[in-house]
């Protein structure tokens, strides 16, 4: 099997973690972490051009850390896209807090401006773009609405480290940027995640916020958890960072190889690039106009691991509909019935790329 995503780690990666592990230095719970957090940190925030990266040990760690910065509780309304991964909106019912789901662009697949203009209101505290597949969402038109009313703009930049919005890389637009390093992300240790910051206040807050909200030790002063990365972790993703340029600019290559060869082929509609927008292309994803399932399984018999991000638009999803009043999105749902996603990671290679244009292109004349 061709899986969907594939992690390329190195000698460089296990000399890191046997660096940690000799130094018995597995992790540090005081303010500013241990050493090879740190050092993260500082190349982290470097590369996405920001003042502040907190590591954390989740994407979704990230999220809630960002939204308790931001004391999103109870009475405070968060909104999202419907068409995301479920802990964009689950961080903000977590803390008690209302969410309200926007539609999408379907060519973007990103936030839509129009349904959000149309929704914000007095009553919202943060809205969160979701720069989905690696593909940048329209900050500035998203950021412009939010200022309307003060609304806080956190972009869920789990999907897109090193994609670029009009030159400058997301994380580092909105007030904060928040990232994912799952195994199966651009960059990855494993889990785990990163806050992005310029604000001096919500960086310490959220260094708080990581380690039960102490300072000096046992003398938490905000509620917190325990959200800290480990330091073997920390030292993968120095490691992978180090890599993050040659990463992207294989799965660009791979991606317009396979844009190159479906160019002829009916019915469905490729990824795109707009002007304001350069991808990482974290996730290659194609809309096939029918039969999205029998294409995806006719794939999966033959080795080619297609996945579907997401198969239920949020709405939709059991959890939202017990906590969500229910609105239909259109754009959400189609999506949710007709994305597929393919491979695209960095070592493929040419005999695999070659495989699964051949079996995909079967498949669009098989079925459509
Ligand atoms: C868009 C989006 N938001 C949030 C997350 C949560 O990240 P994690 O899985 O690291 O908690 C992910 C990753 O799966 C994601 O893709």
């Amino acid at each position: 099997m061709i899986p969907i995503n594939k992690p390329a780690i190195g000698e460089e990666e296990k000399n890191a973690v046997l660096k940690v592990l000799e130094s018995l230095q597995l992790t540090d719970s005081s303010f500013e972490g241990g050493k090879f957090v740190r050092e993260f940190e500082k190349i982290f925030a470097e590369y996405v051009g920001v003042k502040h990266a907190i590591a954390v040990n989740s994407g979704t760690s990230a999220i809630l850390a960002a939204l308790m910065a931001l004391e999103v509780g109870k009475g405070c309304e968060t909104l999202t896209s419907g068409f995301t991964f479920a802990s964009t909106a689950t961080t903000s019912l977590l803390l008690d807090a209302r969410v309200k789901f926007v539609d999408i662009e379907l060519e973007t697949y990103s936030i839509s401006v129009n349904d959000l203009a149309r929704k914000l209101s007095g009553a919202a505290k943060v809205v969160l773009p979701v720069h989905l597949y690696g593909h940048p969402a329209q900050l500035d038109e998203v950021i412009e609405e939010a200022e309307k009313y003060g609304v806080f703009v956190v972009e869920d930049a789990a999907q897109s480290l090193g994609s670029k919005y009009r030159g400058k890389m997301t994380g580092s637009l909105g007030i904060m940027g928040c990232f994912s390093l799952y195994a199966t992300k651009i960059v990855t240790c494993g889990e785990g995640g990163v806050i992005t910051t310029n604000d001096d206040a919500l960086a310490e807050k959220l260094k708080m916020i990581r380690s039960h909200g102490q300072v000096k030790g046992y003398d938490s002063k905000v509620l917190g958890l325990n959200l800290r990365m480990p330091q073997i972790e920390a030292a993968i993703g120095i490691e992978q960072l180090k890599k993050i340029d040659s990463f992207i600019k294989a799965r660009r290559k791979n991606a317009l190889f396979y844009n190159e060869e479906f160019s002829k082929l009916e019915n469905i509609r490729l990824p795109i690039e707009k002007d304001y927008a350069e991808a990482n292309w974290s996730i290659y994803t194609v809309y096939v106009k029918r039969r999205r399932n029998e294409i995806l399984q006719y794939l999966r018999e033959r080795g080619v691991g297609a996945t579907v991000y997401y198969p239920i638009p949020l709405n939709r999803m059991e959890v939202f509909m017990k906590h969500v009043e229910f609105e239909p999105l259109p754009n959400c749902e189609d999506a949710a019935e007709h994305v597929l996603s393919l491979p695209v990671y960095p070592t493929l290679t040419e005999k695999e790329l070659n495989y699964v244009v051949k079996v995909f292109k079967e498949a669009i004349r098989t079925f459509l």
